[in-house]
């Protein structure tokens, strides 16, 4: 339109300086997008535990993502792929799930001990009907824990289970006394116990852990905990899906005066693009409706874990109990081609974003949030390792995690942050996240740009001066980018040219779809 007002030497001025202006604001320089890192007196620090992992015995998790058994020709070391045992080690992961998931209110650890040969088999009713012989079991899973350096964590049947047969496992992996069940663990080639600190009391007790009422569960977690006992044991009780506020009131009521059964709340909110489970949406080959959707949904975590806190706060005021989200992530539409109840799917820029988001959250609320594990760590849902045969791949979730690794026990440094909106179809997220911590000198700080189409402009005011500024990125050419087997990494961490650090002010552009860690010195 401008380019239709008359030639006359006043028109041509006001036409140059509304030119000037839609470029301005095309290029986004007056957005407001500002980070205000805040000193804080409070010493808060982010647990390790918060970039943890979920193993379950569920499509190819266990049996040809992590375990092949010794006589595999696939490279391994004692049944566990080499390659997957690299990774692992490289990404730190701090602690690991297992058995399940829904799975674990199925499972008899006593099916996977002792010789291959003479455990049983049994039908995985809960994922693909399929066999599983047990050869994966409590030996395997917690030598792995010590072969990767990770913590193990896990979940007790309560299900199917009794009493007697959770005590049982407890005294077999930790117990150094004489016992008919330590006296086992060492027929079975294990002379010292092993230090396992978490235990989950039961799985979606609500849901696939048995249907349960609220009431009735809690009573039996009381039971199973009152027995569960062990120096510095994290017991963790089952909390709500996503916003359930009213789950998690009727579980804390329950629990009133015998909340030293407790250390621990699990939260469970899994990220469906379309919020139905009957159609979910496709890991790959979707348009910007569904990375609109995807990411605004994940979002929606932060609304339920501040419901859940001011729940917590009401009836836990010391904050004993500490919140555990051990199962999160993208869950899509399987991969064609792939086994129903094996949950395969593709993971894309939209997932390392998605996982960017996330993590930033859980360490804005690393004062209360001790735990978090992405669902799952090999092959099943939003993973950071894909295997086929032979072939691995490390998916931009996982390029993610370990550019944000730096943040694993750091101090928390608070912000305030102001972002622009990012808008598709008259709906409106936050085009921005970050969180910030400090260690050894270094302050660290991720940001998340959730608009696919528009690099944002931050104006970063800081706590304290520094001299040296660099970045690092993780993103592709196109939100749908993703890794593939036996192709070059599209999706990975590559420097990024962050401006000038001066007077405690640094000014930064990040890039569209894309996940950033600005490191200051
Ligand atoms: O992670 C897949 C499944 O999702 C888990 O087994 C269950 O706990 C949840 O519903």
């Amino acid at each position: 339109m401008i380019y239709g007002f008359p030639h006359t030497k006043q028109y041509w001025g006001m036409n140059n300086w509304i030119s000037i202006l839609l470029l301005f604001l095309t290029l986004d320089v007056f957005a407001q997008n500002t980070i205000v890192l805040r000193p804080d007196s409070r010493d808060i620090t982010i647990s390790k535990e918060i970039y943890g992992h979920f193993s379950e015995h569920l499509g190819t998790c266990i049996y040809g993502g992590i375990y092949v058994g010794e006589d595999s020709d696939i490279p391994n070391i004692n049944g566990y792929r080499k390659d997957v045992v690299e990774a692992f080690k490289e990404l730190k992961v701090p602690v690991l799930r297992w058995p399940g998931g829904c799975f674990a209110d199925t499972y008899h650890w006593k099916d996977g001990i002792g010789p291959k040969e003479d455990r049983p088999s049994i039908v995985n009713v809960f994922w693909g009907g399929v066999t599983e012989d047990n050869s994966f079991g409590t030996h395997e899973f917690l030598d792995f824990c010590e072969l990767i350096g990770t913590e193990p964590y896990l979940s007790i049947n309560v299900g199917t289970g009794t009493v007697q047969e959770a005590v049982e496992w407890v005294e077999y992996v930790t117990s150094s006394n004489q016992s008919p069940m330590t006296e086992l663990r060492k027929k079975n080639g294990r002379e010292r116990p092993w230090d396992v600190k978490y235990w989950g009391i039961g799985n979606e007790n609500w849901g696939c852990g048995g249907d349960m009422a609220p009431g009735y569960y809690v009573d039996i977690f009381r039971n199973y905990s009152s027995y569960i006992r062990g120096k510095d044991f994290q017991k963790v009780i089952c909390g709500p899906s996503g916003g359930d506020t009213a789950w998690t009131k009727k579980i804390l009521t329950g629990l009133k005066g015998k909340d030293h059964l407790a250390q621990g709340l699990s939260l469970h909110y899994y990220t469906l693009p379309t919020g139905k489970w009957s159609k979910k949406g496709p890991s790959i080959d979707f348009e910007e409706d569904m990375w609109f959707a995807t990411l605004r949904n994940t979002m929606l975590v932060e609304g339920y874990i501040k419901e859940h806190l001011a729940v917590m706060d009401e009836y836990d005021p010391e904050g004993k109990i500490k919140l555990i989200v051990d199962e999160w992530g993208t869950w899509y539409d399987k991969l064609p081609g792939t086994k129903d109840g094996f949950l395969q799917q593709q993971n894309t820029v939209r997932d390392a974003v998605a996982a960017g988001i996330n993590l930033n959250i859980f360490n804005n609320h690393a004062d209360r949030i001790s735990m978090a594990n992405i669902a799952q760590i090999v092959n099943v849902l939003q993973s950071v390792i894909l295997t086929k045969g032979k072939d691995m791949v490390k998916t931009p979730t996982y390029h993610v995690f370990k550019m944000y690794n730096v943040h694993q026990g750091a101090r928390l440094i608070p912000m305030d942050i102001e972002t622009e909106d990012y808008s598709f179809n008259g709906e409106s997220i936050p085009a921005l996240t970050a969180s910030a911590s400090e260690r050894d000198g270094v302050t660290n700080i991720t940001i998340t740009n959730a608009d696919p189409n528009r690099p944002k402009v931050i104006d970063c005011k800081l706590d304290k001066d520094f001299t040296t500024v660099s970045g690092k990125i993780v993103t592709g050419k196109k939100m749908t980018d993703h890794n593939d087997y036996g192709k070059e990494e599209k999706v990975t961490i590559s420097d990024l040219k962050i401006g000038e650090v001066a007077n405690g002010k640094l000014k930064m552009q990040i890039p569209p779809h894309s996940v950033v860690l600005v490191q200051l010195q």
